[in-house]
C-alpha cells in the first residue's frame, strides 16, 4: 500500500463517518450507487491499513437509521453492497482474526442479509487482531434510549458504567478518533454518548477519494492534540 508508515503515537479506535460517495458519483455523471460502490473499496483499504498499523478498532457508519428514508433504489443497493461484502471480503478480514460487529437494529435487513451479519459476527467472535464495528441502521439517539431500557429492565445501579454496558460498544473503549469526509462537520447522530472526549477531524476529501496519506495526516494530528478529559 502506497503510504509513509507513520511513527506518531497509534489512536486505540478510529471510527469514521464515510461522506460524499453520492457527490463523488454525481461529479461523475454516475449513478449515486457507483459512489457506494467505490467508497467501499476505499472501506476496505482504510480498514486494512488502519489494523496494519496498530489500531486496534475500526467503527465506519455504514447505514444510519435516516439512510432508511432515501429513494429505494439507493437502499437496496446499498443492501446489496452490505450482503455482498459481509458474504465475501469481511470473510477475509475474519481469516485476518479481525472480529466483526454489527452496531444497530439489525431487523430492518432482509432475513438473509440479517443471517449474514449474524453468521460474520458468529465466526470472528474469537479474533484478536482487532475489531471492525460496522454500524447500520445505527442512529446514536436510539442506541442511548435502548441502553436506558435495558439497563433499568436489568434492576441494576444506573450508572455510567452500568449504562456504558448496554451499549452496542459495551465492552470495548471509546474512540479515540473520529473522522468525517465529504467537508460536513457534524456527528449526525453517530456515537453520541461514546464520543464525549474522541478528538474529531473533518475532511472535504469525499470518501472514496480517501487516502492512506490522508490517514496518516489525521494520526500524525492526533499524536500532537493535548488530551486533558477536562483537566488542567
Ligand atoms: C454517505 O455518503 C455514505 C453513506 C450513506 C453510506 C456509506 C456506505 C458505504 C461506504 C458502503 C457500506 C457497505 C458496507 C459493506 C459496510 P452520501 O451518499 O451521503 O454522500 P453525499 O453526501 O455526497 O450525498
Amino acid at each position: 500500500m502506497k503510504s509513509n508508515k507513520v511513527s506518531a503515537k497509534i489512536p486505540f479506535h478510529i471510527a469514521i463517518i464515510m461522506d460524499g460517495n453520492g457527490r463523488w458519483a454525481e461529479k461523475r455523471s454516475l449513478l449515486r450507487k457507483f459512489g457506494h460502490r467505490a467508497g467501499v473499496r476505499t472501506l476496505i483499504k482504510t480498514v486494512k491499513y488502519a489494523f496494519s498499523l496498530g489500531v486496534g478498532i475500526v467503527t465506519v457508519y455504514a447505514f444510519s437509521t435516516e439512510n432508511r428514508l432515501r429513494p429505494k433504489d439507493e437502499v437496496d443497493s446499498l443492501i446489496d453492497l452490505i450482503r455482498k461484502n459481509f458474504a465475501t471480503t469481511f470473510g477475509d478480514l475474519v481469516k485476518r482474526g479481525i472480529r466483526v460487529r454489527v452496531l444497530g437494529e439489525r431487523s430492518f435487513f432482509p432475513p438473509d442479509v440479517v443471517e449474514i451479519m449474524d453468521k460474520v459476527e458468529e465466526e470472528s467472535k474469537e479474533g484478536k487482531t482487532g475489531i471492525f464495528n460496522v454500524a447500520l441502521n445505527y442512529g446514536g439517539r436510539a442506541e442511548i434510549v435502548r441502553a436506558a431500557e435495558k439497563l433499568s429492565q436489568s434492576g441494576k445501579e444506573f450508572n455510567e458504567e452500568n449504562f456504558s454496558r448496554f451499549l452496542y460498544t459495551s465492552d470495548q473503549p471509546d474512540p479515540d478518533i473520529i473522522i468525517r469526509t465529504g467537508g460536513e462537520k457534524r456527528l449526525s447522530n453517530f456515537l453520541l454518548y461514546q464520543s464525549a472526549y474522541s478528538e474529531l477531524f473533518f475532511s472535504d476529501t469525499l470518501w472514496p477519494d480517501f487516502s492512506m496519506k490522508e490517514l496518516d495526516s489525521i494520526i500524525s494530528q492526533y499524536g500532537e492534540r493535548d488530551r486533558r478529559y477536562g483537566k488542567v
